[in-house]
């Protein structure tokens, strides 16, 4: 081929639309033993553009050039060519075929037969493995998105491209073998079966999906018939009854609620023992980590239950929102995902209300919020020119801010509306692609208010702002400006949905601030007299953000801070008032606007707080002050540590270690955290009961002493106590996560190991989670090191950059050694050092989380620095932690 032919087709970010799929039929063969298939496709494409070259997608591949060919029989008489040339271009990722001569207009079949590796990396069509009776067994697997189906058989790997796949997969005879459609011919030839499956509806390739391995199952079905079922290792099947329930509400919820069908004759989710995600939605063919499906009666904490059915809610979401209806590029991947942990929410809520789910969104909202008050952020729609930067996009920004502008729409414009709106929507887009601007267009036309202009300002440039409020005089002043967590005002401006109350949820007002300042009468638009002299009365106060609905931050004056607190203390506002106050007050204080003793003075407000959302954000808050203590005034750690053990003590002592009969599962995720807490900040009474429950533990592993919802407490706790002198406590977890077959239970050890003060043994477990023992999947749990490890960590990872690149570098795990290792420090000195030793060993998959991991540690050095200027801070801290509650 000329070398100016190929250049064209060079550096793209998207393939050329002279030819485009309708059709694939695909055949694969998989060899287990020695981790390789085989492979042909014929794809039926449409000719639409005068060319001799067919370009599509195709990597990590051997073609057999001569099996590349394009026949047609248009005209009645068959026409057959054969390809002169084919070129795969790596970096490209593409394959170039030419013709001897223009290809005809029209439909004509292009053939190729291909070979390829069954891949230890977690995605294209790769290996994981399971034991069966004492041996090693491997299954394959498929994991495409966002751009590994060509890693599997040549294809159009774009989401836009949709086709329809009938695929036929050849199997050692003794073997499940699943796709997104149900089998329709099964032949058995000696210890080999074809099976053949009913041809899909048109989708896109990131969804096509293959599971090969040993399994049980479990069924059911909707009520309109479908049949579901639970694919999981041999042996485990009951543990896929909880997962199996919420899929088949579900899929009935979602009928209801998008007034759509699910689209297929069946649906499959299947536990997968090697899974870079938590899980995907593929088609009919859902695959899960085990954690995030399985759920066992005896060993399995209320966490995980939550997990399982939002994993299961999200996924089945994107039956819809996904893959009925697609994402026109990975620019719009927030639409699926966004939109996806927006209805899990609405799913959870309708099955379990005890769960209260909806406040526990704002745990998705702070992390949004977290992440885009970087300066080294992007916007929701994010411009994507090569398949190596989709990954990194799968982050808090597409997902969680992604879900709380759905969320904050959704409350402007009314639920009844917004539901008609989302179905009309999905029957207008169904089987196609969508863009942003098409849902809002919908919007618009159901709501009449200009859905467009409003959501452009939050989807098309990053950040949020901080709105100011004071009263002055007779007046309420508004102000918004962008939010930087590193200090100084961006200039970003938001058409900002402003909700209030004022001294009852009664006294409700909503306005659009679509300016940069606004003066309200209080008067007239509050409908009571409040002015600066009136702040005095106790009853009088003003919350903005009700429920916290909206994506933004509130500061509020003084005098109004001071009447929040009082409010809170009488108990007046809602659980999701008082998290987004706390929430609120501790984003300020880190960006250095507020001073830490007014931060800690707030928390002293919550010492009755018994909602578990709120104390669980109150106690990670607590956590990561004490970070910064430690570098900040090393000297007043010990007070600060005692008063968050007098604030979480009262709580703790209520839910006391044992479950009461027929507690709420949110009492039974906060013991936990509550434990936990009272454990890392050295509470000795809490230690040692840990250490008495854990070798109960030890001794039985049904014992009533250590049940599943305080076992990551009682781990935490007992490595908190380990040294190198005294190993015991350690080499115990260790034998627990070697003889435990529940995923979960290895997390939740992993989890623990590196919160050991003593580096030497943190150095071992960072050691460990790189060994064979650890799935490479799970590695990364282990490397959450306490304050005390973190220099190890940072050493190790240095130490071991070259593995670690190598194992984890081509997915999106490696991103979270990254962030995890980097993000505590809090010296700029720290930061000059991470950069440089990045410097010669950054790659496109991880430049943004370095930067932002970066950034991150320069805004920890500020906030130190400004704590170390803070007048009356020990003072404070003395009396907060000798204060008699
Ligand atoms: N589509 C994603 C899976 C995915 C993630 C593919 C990253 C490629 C890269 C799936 O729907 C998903 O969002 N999974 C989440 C779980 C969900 C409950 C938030 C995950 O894997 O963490
Ligand atoms: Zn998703």
């Amino acid at each position: 081929m000329e070398k100016k032919q190929l250049e064209q087709f060079k550096g793209q970010a998207r393939l050329p639309k002279s030819a485009v799929p309708k059709r694939y039929d695909i055949k694969l063969k998989p060899d287990l033993v020695n981790c390789k298939f085989e492979g042909a496709v014929e794809i039926s494409v449409d000719v639409l553009a005068d060319t001799s070259f067919i370009v599509l997608n195709a990597a990590d591949l051997v073609v057999d050039p001569k099996s590349v060919r394009f026949s047609t029989d248009q005209t009645g008489s068959k026409l057959v060519l054969e390809a002169l040339e084919v070129e795969l271009l790596g970096e490209d990722e593409i394959l170039v075929a030419e013709f001897p001569r223009n290809l005809p207009l029209g439909v004509g079949v292009l053939s190729i037969s291909f070979q390829g590796t069954l891949n230890d990396k977690m995605k294209g069509f790769y290996r994981s493995t399971y034991e069966h009776n004492g041996e090693k067994k491997n299954m394959a697997v498929t994991q495409f998105e966002p751009a590994d189906a060509r890693r599997c058989f040549p294809c159009w790997d774009e989401p836009a491209f949709k086709a329809t796949f009938k695929i036929t997969l050849e199997v050692p005879s003794e073997l499940i073998a699943l796709s997104n459609m149900p089998a329709i011919n099964e032949k058995m030839d000696g210890t080999v079966k074809t099976v053949c499956y009913q041809e899909s509806p048109v989708m896109s390739t990131y969804l096509v999906a293959v599971v090969v391995g040993l399994f049980d199952y479990l069924e059911d079905h909707t009520s309109d018939g479908i049949k579901v079922r639970v694919y999981c290792q041999v042996g485990k099947a009951s543990q896929g009854k909880f997962a199996l329930d919420v899929a088949v509400k579900t899929l009935d919820l979602y009928k209801k609620y998008f007034a759509v069908p699910y689209s297929l004759p069946k649906l499959d989710m299947v536990a997968i023992p090697d899974f870079a995600a938590g899980a995907m939605e593929n088609y009919g063919l859902v695959t899960y980590r085990e954690t995030a499906l399985l759920y066992d009666e005896k060993h399995s904490a209320a966490a995980n239950k939550q997990r399982v059915a939002t994993v299961v809610a999200h996924e089945l979401a994107h039956q819809w929102f996904g893959n009925l209806v697609t994402m026109e590029w990975w620019t719009h991947l927030w639409l699926n995902e966004g939109f996806a942990t927006w209805v899990s929410y609405l799913a959870a809520d309708s099955l379990f209300p005890e769960w209260k789910i909806w406040t526990q969104f704002l745990d998705e909202s702070t992390e949004g919020l977290r992440l885009d008050g970087l300066a080294e952020s992007h916007p929701i729609e994010v411009e994507i020119n090569h398949a190596s930067e989709i990954d990194e996009i799968f982050d808090a920004i597409s997902y969680r801010k992604g879900a709380s502008v759905i969320r904050m729409l959704q409350s402007y414009l009314g639920p009844e509306c917004f539901q008609r709106a989302l179905a009309s929507y999905i029957k207008k887009y169904a089987c196609s692609n969508a863009k942003t601007e098409d849902l809002w267009g919908v919007l618009e036309q159901e709501s009449g208010e200009p859905v467009n202009e409003l959501m452009n300002s939050w989807t098309k440039q990053k950040g949020y702002p901080i709105v100011s409020v004071k009263v002055k005089g007779q007046n309420l002043e508004l102000e918004q400006s962008q939010f930087l967590l590193g200090g100084s005002p961006g200039d970003g401006q938001w058409i900002v949905p402003i909700t209030l109350c004022c001294c009852s949820y009664e006294n409700r007002k909503s306005l659009l601030l679509q300016v940069k300042s606004e003066t309200l009468d209080t008067k007239e638009f509050l409908g009571c007299s409040i002015s600066e002299g009136s702040l005095a009365d106790t009853g009088v106060w003003i919350k903005l953000n009700v429920d916290q609905t909206g994506f933004y931050r509130v500061k509020y004056g003084e005098e109004l801070a001071a009447r929040l607190r009082y409010a809170i203390e009488a108990k007046y506002l809602s659980a999701t008032d008082r998290f987004g106050i706390l929430d609120d007050s501790f984003a300020l204080c880190m960006a250095c606007h507020q001073p830490l003793v007014s931060l800690l003075t707030l928390m002293g407000a919550y010492r009755e707080e018994l909602e578990y959302t709120v104390l669980s954000n109150l106690i990670s808050i607590s956590y990561k002050i004490a970070r910064i203590a430690a570098d900040a005034a090393p000297e007043l750690l010990d007070n600060m540590k005692q008063f968050f053990i007098n604030l979480f003590q009262c709580s703790a002592e209520k839910l006391g270690w044992d479950p009461k009969e027929g507690e709420s599962h949110l009492d039974a995720m906060l013991r936990g955290e509550l434990l936990t807490a009272l454990a890392q900040f050295g509470h000795v009474v809490t230690q040692n009961e840990a250490r008495r429950r854990l070798n109960a533990f030890l001794n039985d592993r049904n014992t009533p002493l250590l049940p599943p919802d305080i076992r990551r407490a009682a781990y935490v706790a007992v490595m908190r106590t380990v040294s190198t002198s005294d190993r015991s406590g350690y080499e115990s977890l260790l034998r627990v996560y070697q003889e435990t077959d529940l995923s979960q239970e290895k997390t939740r050890i992993l989890g623990a190991l590196a919160s050991c003060p003593d580096p030497d043994i943190v150095l071992e477990v960072l050691n460990f989670i790189l060994s064979s023992e650890v799935r490479s999947q799970d590695a990364i749990f282990g490397v959450q090191v306490g304050i005390e490890g973190r220099e190890t960590a940072w050493r190790w990872l240095k130490d071991n950059w070259d593995y670690i690149s190598k194992t984890w570098g081509s997915g999106f795990l490696i991103t979270r050694f990254v962030s995890t290792v980097v993000s505590p420090f809090a010296s700029f000195n720290k930061a000059k050092e991470v950069e440089e030793f990045f410097a010669s060993r950054t790659k496109p998959a991880i430049a943004r989380t370095l930067k932002q991991s970066v950034e991150r540690v320069h805004i920890n050095a500020k906030w130190v620095e400004s704590i170390q200027k803070e007048k009356h801070l020990a003072e404070v801290v003395q009396e907060l932690a000798h204060r008699e509650y």
